[in-house]
């Protein structure tokens, strides 16, 4: 019997980065390497990060193997905001070539810089993503992330082109067009939320043509959670593999990690450019691979932004190496600020999603509000019914009892189900909103 050697090409036939199929001492060695120079880098030139350091009372020369990187301080997104816009950057703005920033709902964005490499290396990192999702030479990338101050649109586009790929750059909006030049251009892969590809499935379907029937092959969803229920009904309506990207813009953008198509068992972190923690959300304490908590992310080759144990508010684990030899994390189902808490149970918009898949006479368009009724929390479930069925109807009504009794069943939470008809729950061509909090905010006078 031979040993199982690491293939060295893509499902697409695209030769693979040696690193990619290198063994783990060799990447973990990388890794140590190129912590040590990231963490000095942070220390001489960020005052922040100096002054943080020093606070608790380790020094860049302290880190001898990866375990040490648990000494060192958290960084997070009130660390950037306090630093607003560029007091965060290890090089002059004049070498910073590109900025981004998240629109944050309350308080000032965060800012990131990238030098020409750090441009450079995403656009080498998305690029890698989009070959582990099958990408072909020849393929037709359709992007419909947002492009502008959000990375998704700017960070696909450079990925696919560094990939020799032919992009159009739409963005997001738009839908009517979007399905008519997916179709005269002949897109095989395009990029976008998962809930905009849910919103372009309908565009399709309103305009008389069968989604399965287009060119699309691939889609690469990412930019908010979506569950393994959310994947199957995209790949059913549009005949296409749909595949996980993950990232956030204070760690680089999207591309930190990617789902390999052969697999589909959770995005392969890059390794070689972040180093992952899971960590216990209200300890801090670091957890091994395969516990739940809290992702945490140490940058290892970035010039104008090092950053050093991110925490990234979302929850997953880690899992061993399956397509690639890097660590994968287990697809995200939720960010700890998405977590409702409803009469003291703590619930995921994804726990939802996944029941209303499973009624064939619901659709996938929903938002849960939150109110109050006296003191007690109220959870209300705003739901669709599927085009061409009655929301006020029998079977409609049968269906809401049914998702009520799920909910209460495996969440262990009464919710009110609202049957809507088509359209009415808001569709976002970005980002979806999943949860409306109409509770008074502690403190208000009413
Ligand atoms: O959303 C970057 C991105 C763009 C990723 C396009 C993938 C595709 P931010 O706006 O900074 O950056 O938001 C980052 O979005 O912490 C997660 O909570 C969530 N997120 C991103 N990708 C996924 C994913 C971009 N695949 C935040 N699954 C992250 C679940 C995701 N959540």
């Amino acid at each position: 019997m031979t040993a199982t050697v690491p293939s060295q090409r893509s499902a697409g036939g695209l030769p693979l980065e040696p690193i990619e199929h290198a063994s783990t001492d060799v990447l973990r060695a990388l890794q140590l390497e190129r912590l040590q120079a990231q963490l000095t880098l942070a220390w001489e030139k960020v005052p922040h990060y100096r002054t943080k350091f020093e606070a608790a009372g380790v020094h860049p020369g302290d880190l001898r193997t990866l375990e040490d990187l648990s000494r060192f301080p958290f960084t997070t997104k009130e660390d950037l905001r306090s630093n607003y816009p560029f007091g965060m950057f290890a090089v002059p703005r004049e070498q910073v070539v590109r900025i981004h920033a998240s629109s944050g709902t309350t308080g000032k964005p965060t800012v990131v810089g990238y030098t020409a490499a750090d441009v450079d290396t995403w656009a080498r990192l998305v690029a890698r993503s989009i070959r582990a999702s099958g990408a072909r030479a020849g393929d037709i990338v359709h992007v419909s992330y947002g492009y502008g101050l959000f990375t998704g649109g700017l960070g696909a586009h450079y990925g696919a082109e560094k990939l020799g790929l032919t992009v159009v750059p739409f963005g997001g909006g738009q839908t009517e067009r979007q399905v008519q030049l997916i179709r005269d251009f002949g897109a095989s892969i395009i990029m976008v939320t998962p809930s905009y590809m849910l919103a372009i499935a309908d565009e399709f379907e309103r305009q008389g043509i069968d989604p399965a029937s287009s060119s699309l092959r691939i889609g690469i969803f990412g930019a908010e959670p979506w569950t393994n229920e959310m994947r199957t009904e995209i790949e059913r309506r549009m005949g296409i593999d749909a595949v996980d990207i993950y990232g956030l813009s204070e760690v680089m953008g999207p591309g930190v990690a990617n789902e390999c198509i052969e697999t589909k068992d959770g995005p392969t972190i890059w390794e070689d450019h972040f180093f992952p923690e899971i960590i216990n959300p209200d300890t801090g304490a670091p957890l091994p691979d395969g516990e739940f908590g809290e992702l945490v992310f140490t940058s290892l080759t970035k010039e104008a932004l090092p950053i050093i144990r991110y925490r990234t508010r979302d929850l997953t684990r880690l899992l061993p190496g399956t397509a690639r030899t890097m660590r994968r994390m287990q697809k995200i189902t939720g960010r700890s600020d998405d977590m409702m808490i409803v009469r003291g149970v703590n619930v995921f918009p994804s726990q939802i999603e996944e029941l209303i898949l499973q009624r064939p006479e619901l659709a996938p368009h929903y938002v849960c509000e939150l109110g109050k009724d006296g003191p007690l929390d109220t959870l209300t479930v705003r739901v669709e019914s599927k085009p061409g069925l009655a929301h006020d109807g029998a079977a409609a009504s049968q269906s809401a009892r049914a998702l009520q009794h799920a909910i209460k069943t495996f969440i262990g939470v009464s919710a009110d189900i609202r049957v809507e008809p088509t359209s009415a729950i808001e569709r976002s061509v970005g980002k979806a909103r999943r949860v409306i909090d109409k509770r008074p905010k502690p403190g208000a006078v009413s």
